[in-house]
């Protein structure tokens, strides 16, 4: 299973990548709104920096919703560097721009993808990525584990290649959840990433073997 940083903070990108764990990077623009990143320019290079720190796929966000406006970002976010994957909305001039990326092996992320029917959609358009945003789901009482379980019988059904990448993923039990089901990537914020590695005993039983090893060598 591979594990993205959900994120645009470059410090939490570089904590990460420090781990050795990290496999990628998702934004979106709320994500570079929130670490104060406006301007096309400075959206450009902020990608650029996220770049330089993660050698993975690093998606990047069209604005334009039309096709011609999808493929002109698209193929401008491309050029920028070869770990880019264009992220596009899940709208029907979406799926047109995802086949024509697809045509010219270009990486695509298919993000907002709320059921089955989009999952499927985007597949035979030939994404690379889909995201379900299994929290958003949770978050109007809609098991978004579900719909990832889903998902993956259908891609496996017809042997899809597009990889389910699970979006809006909170907290660790969301990670482990996607990993049971067989999703292919997580994409989450650092806390649920660190939170894996929690467990109280395992505090405790080093705290004993630091004591036990203080005591026998005094
Ligand atoms: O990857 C999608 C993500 O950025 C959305 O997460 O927590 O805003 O639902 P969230």
């Amino acid at each position: 299973m591979r594990f993205f940083i959900d994120t645009a903070n470059l410090k939490e990108i570089k904590e990460a990548n420090d781990l050795g764990i990290l496999d990628g990077v998702t934004t979106n623009p709320s994500l570079m709104a929130k670490e104060g990143i406006t301007g096309a320019q400075n959206i450009l290079n902020h990608y650029l920096a996220i770049c330089e720190i993660v050698d993975g796929p690093v998606s990047a966000e069209v604005i334009a919703t039309d096709f011609d406006g999808m493929i002109r970002e698209g193929e401008q976010l491309a050029a920028l560097h070869k770990n880019i994957v264009v992220k596009i909305p899940m709208i029907l001039e979406g799926i047109k721009a995802i086949k024509y990326f697809s045509a010219k092996n270009i990486r695509t992320n298919c993000t907002l993808v709320f059921s089955a029917g989009q999952a499927l959609l985007a597949a035979k358009a030939g994404a690379t990525y889909i995201s379900p945003f299994l929290g958003r789901l949770d978050d109007v009482s809609t098991d978004g584990i579900s719909l990832i379980a889903q998902i993956r019988l259908i891609y496996d059904n017809y042997a899809f290649d597009t990889a389910i990448l699970a979006a809006s993923v909170r907290h660790p039990m969301h990670i482990i959840n996607c990993a049971e089901i067989g999703a292919d990537v997580m994409t989450g914020p650092l806390s649920a990433i660190k939170a894996l590695a929690k467990h109280p005993l395992t505090d405790l039983g080093l705290q004993q073997f630091l004591a036990d090893y203080a005591k026998g060598n005094k």
